[in-house]
């Protein structure tokens, strides 16, 4: 079966997909996505996704596509025409097509690509934990706006690739943890307080990151949305990282030492059993291991 992409008003063969060279995104990275796990064909939190593309195309003064309602479609069409039952849906958004130059064009339309792949989600195979590296932050100042462009998030996973580890923290200025090149960040500190950075303009809002919040207070857990520094979590009793396609991850190395004993700390097993629970709940599904 071949795979097949929606590319500005067209159904077209994956291998075919092609937007124009001075595609705004291409030209200027001009744009923004959003990644969305579908599980047993069924979209996870896809409103919170939805309201986030929202929200990072005002934040740039780029037009919505087309309504939440046609996009619901496109969206739909992309999972059925490639017979996705799990994996994810990738959209992309940006200014449009114009004459290279750097003000925003007048009367474009914005351009709009919908792909979805099969996958199993990456939580997984990397269940019993993970190595992060730790590096700088160099990113823009504008975190929260889920922008395509990612050239320090694609040079800091590089770098965690080359060193064996999964995923790079980044650090701010200050010695504080941010966020991963496409995670985010917590720890468990050693009187069993759940810490995650605060959202503001440092860091992505994760879907994933707001589900784990509501299932830790739903739990009763004792959580603080703060930033830590990398002393903190190098000397925390847990910690793990959250993401759509990564689920719950924990971070059982860090800087290549050990978090805690090394394995997955019991706080970090409850949330991803519970967040398992929560994506089974969303797909209609009995709650069950990956
Ligand atoms: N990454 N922080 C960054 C910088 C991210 O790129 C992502 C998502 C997250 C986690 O957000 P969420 O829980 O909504 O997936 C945090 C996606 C998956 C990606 O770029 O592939």
């Amino acid at each position: 079966m071949s795979r097949i992409a929606y590319v500005n008003g067209r159904y077209v063969r994956h291998g075919d997909a092609a937007v124009h060279v001075e595609d705004r995104g291409y030209q200027f990275a001009d744009g923004v996505y959003e990644v969305i796990a579908v599980r047993r064909g069924v979209l996870i939190d896809a409103g919170l996704h939805l309201d986030r593309l929202d929200r990072s195309l005002r934040e740039l003064d780029i037009a919505a596509p087309m309504s939440r309602a046609a996009l619901g479609h496109v969206i739909g069409q992309a999972i059925r025409r490639n017979r996705v039952a799990d994996g994810i849906v990738y959209l992309q958004v940006t200014r449009g097509v114009a004459r290279r130059d750097h003000p925003f064009p007048a009367g474009v339309a914005p351009a709009l690509v919908v792909t979805a792949r099969r996958g199993a989600p990456r939580a997984a195979a990397m269940a019993d934990g993970v190595g992060v590296i730790t590096i700088e932050d160099i990113r823009w100042k504008r975190c929260d706006i889920k922008s395509i462009s990612l050239l320090p998030n694609v040079l800091g996973k590089q770098q965690a690739v080359t060193q064996g580890a999964y995923e790079a923290w980044l650090v701010a200025d200050d010695g504080t943890v941010t966020e991963g090149t496409s995670t985010n960040a917590w720890i468990v500190t050693p009187d069993d307080e759940l810490v995650t950075r605060q959202a503001n303009r440092a860091i992505l809002n994760g879907v994933t990151r707001r589900a784990v919040l509501a299932l830790a207070e739903d739990a009763g857990l004792r959580f603080v949305e703060r930033p830590f520094t990398v002393a903190e979590a190098l000397a925390a009793r847990e910690a793990f990282l959250t993401s759509t396609t990564s689920y719950v991850i924990p971070v059982t190395r860090i800087d290549g030492r050990a978090v805690g004993d090394g394995t997955p700390g019991p706080l970090t097993r409850r949330l991803q059993a519970a967040y398992r629970g929560h994506v089974a709940e969303e797909a209609g599904a009995p709650a069950t291991a990956d």
